[in-house]
């Protein structure tokens, strides 16, 4: 029987005080209540001596399985190269990194010890489906390993210019490592191509016009696989959300104001400190707003121990403290900054009772609050999404107000337009995007993905996994009477389906669809 194995830094424990998981998690834990599972990575624990023992849970067909990290680990894997290396040149953010040899190795070091424990968990016919930029060099350690099942990448992030990840010492070896896959799932065709052009430039691989790479007499296939949202779970938790005594306060403090909101992890990719400026200026220029507006950030701490963490909060404070300082009156705040995290039915709350969601990301692989903020919204009644050209989002959700977080100007004129917007367009565009989201869901997004893994594994001769009977996995709309809507190569932009491979790239897709296995 196939099962699934997720990797991936985070894991979604279930009964571990956390709060409820993001959209990502939700899709995750979809994909392994269907398949039954395994979900492999980090507790979140760090701890002076690590037990040798991977900590297992199983509930419902699934197993959680985990292990800590060192204090070693943790300051050269996580907070060393994960986060002050990968994640701030993958975002374009050249000045943000801080390279050092040690992080590497600590890298090198948790990639491999991770990938020892996996493998006395793995079955013969499992699918491995690894997650992010903290695990890119898994894949290779697997393979070294003797793992011959099917082994896919999933990069959530963007992927950098070539100009700018040459700027990595070893990027050369962290190209090979991603060529051990056998699928790479990118956010966007450009995330694609950056790589593409790489692995040509950087290792002289030849990249075959269907997107295959040929290195060293393997063969990775890529694809672009844009990650969705459950959008029927968005609605019903909105809906919750916005009835529930948090979001009744919410509409009672603002005593009839336009709600802006921002909803954000703490982190300088976000364009967060561009954002705030664009408020000030805004507030600078239409005398009109003021009292009227109300902008509500939300920003989460996240990896509070890297320096520019750090900064940014202190920037966003002083920035705050000075807007409110200008702009308040006695009985209106013009911003309201919070530094904490909600339950995920009261954010969709908040979300669905704003009537402009504002996401100015210098740089983002997608940005799932922006398609979260859509699915939230009173069809009667929509309101706006103000979206940086620059999140993996914007490419999909055309139909939102796409400005251009590094001209503080477009930011602050998408605003107002957003404010004005007639009802007509507010609905036409809201309509647009809805019918995109509905097309390429969670579901979807997850369906694509495993298909296309199991039809290259299938394409690979070498993988002993090939040799085993292969259930029959088909994507197939559950709701057969629905319309079949958009074709996989949309999505995949310039893959070609080849010889033996991605027969299932032309099935019918529709919103809501199945894997089943036979
Ligand atoms: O979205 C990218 C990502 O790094 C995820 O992989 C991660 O779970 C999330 O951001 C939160 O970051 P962290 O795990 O470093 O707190």
């Amino acid at each position: 029987m196939t099962r699934l194995v997720i990797v991936s830094n985070r894991v979604a424990v279930p009964r571990t005080g956390r709060r409820a998981p993001g959209g990502l998690a939700v899709g995750i834990m979809a994909a392994l209540n269907e398949w039954g599972g395994l979900w492999f990575g980090w507790s979140g624990k760090v701890a002076d001596s690590v037990p040798f023992k991977v900590d297992t849970q199983d509930q419902d067909g699934i197993t959680f399985a985990t292990l800590a990290l060192s204090t070693q680990d943790y300051r050269e894997y996580y907070r060393g190269y994960a986060n002050r290396v990968l994640w701030p040149l993958f975002h374009t953010q050249l000045h943000r990194v801080e390279f050092q040899r040690q992080d590497l190795s600590g890298y090198e070091r948790v990639n491999k010890q991770f990938a020892r424990r996996l493998v006395p968990l793995l079955k013969a016919e499992d699918i491995i489906w690894v997650h992010d930029y903290h695990f890119i060099r898994m894949g290779r350690e697997l393979r070294r390993l003797k793992v011959s099942q099917p082994l896919g990448f999933f990069l959530h992030i963007p992927f950098p210019p070539y100009e700018v990840l040459r700027t990595l010492p070893g990027h050369e070896d962290l190209l090979r490592c991603l060529c051990a896959y056998d699928l790479l799932g990118f956010q966007t065709e450009l995330d694609r191509k950056a790589f593409l052009y790489s692995v040509e430039e950087a290792l002289g691989a030849m990249v075959h016009s269907d997107g295959v790479v040929s290195l060293s007499g393997a063969r990775t296939y890529s694809g672009v696989f844009p990650i969705g949202i459950d959008v029927e779970e968005v609605m019903s938790q909105a809906a919750r959300g916005r009835q529930a005594p948090y979001g009744r306060r919410l509409i009672g403090s603002l005593a009839n104001r336009t709600l802006i909101t921002g909803v954000d992890r703490l982190d300088y990719s976000k364009g967060l400190v561009e954002r705030f400026h664009a408020y000030q200026r805004l507030l600078d220029l239409h005398c009109a707003y003021h009292r009227n507006v109300v902008f509500l950030q939300i920003a989460e701490p996240s990896r509070g121990d890297v320096p520019d963490y750090q900064t940014i909060q202190h920037t966003l404070e002083a920035l705050t403290g000075e807007i409110n300082g200008r702009f308040s009156d006695y009985d209106w705040v013009p911003l309201r900054y919070i530094n904490k995290g909600f339950a995920r039915a009261t954010i969709l709350g908040f979300l669905a009772l704003s009537r402009v969601c504002l996401i100015t990301s210098l740089r983002d692989g997608m940005n799932l609050v922006a398609k979260e903020f859509v699915a939230a919204q009173d069809p009667a009644e929509p309101g706006v999404l103000v979206l940086s050209q620059f999140a993996g989002a914007a490419r999909e959700l055309k139909d939102a107000v796409l400005v251009n977080p590094y001209d503080i100007d477009d930011v602050v004129e998408g605003i107002a337009r957003a404010i004005e917007m007639p009802m007509s367009e507010r609905r036409r565009r809201w309509k647009n995007n809805m019918q995109l989201l509905r097309q390429n869901d969670i579901t979807a997004w997850r369906c694509r993905f495993i298909n296309m893994l199991r039809e290259c594994a299938v394409d690979k001769p070498n993988l002993s996994w090939h040799k085993r009977s292969l259930p029959s996995l088909s994507l197939m709309p559950s709701n057969k009477s629905s319309q079949p809507t958009e074709r996989l190569e949309i999505l995949s932009r310039g893959m070609q389906p080849s010889e033996g491979v991605l027969k299932h790239a032309h099935a019918p897709l529709s919103a809501d669809c199945r894997l089943e296995v036979d």
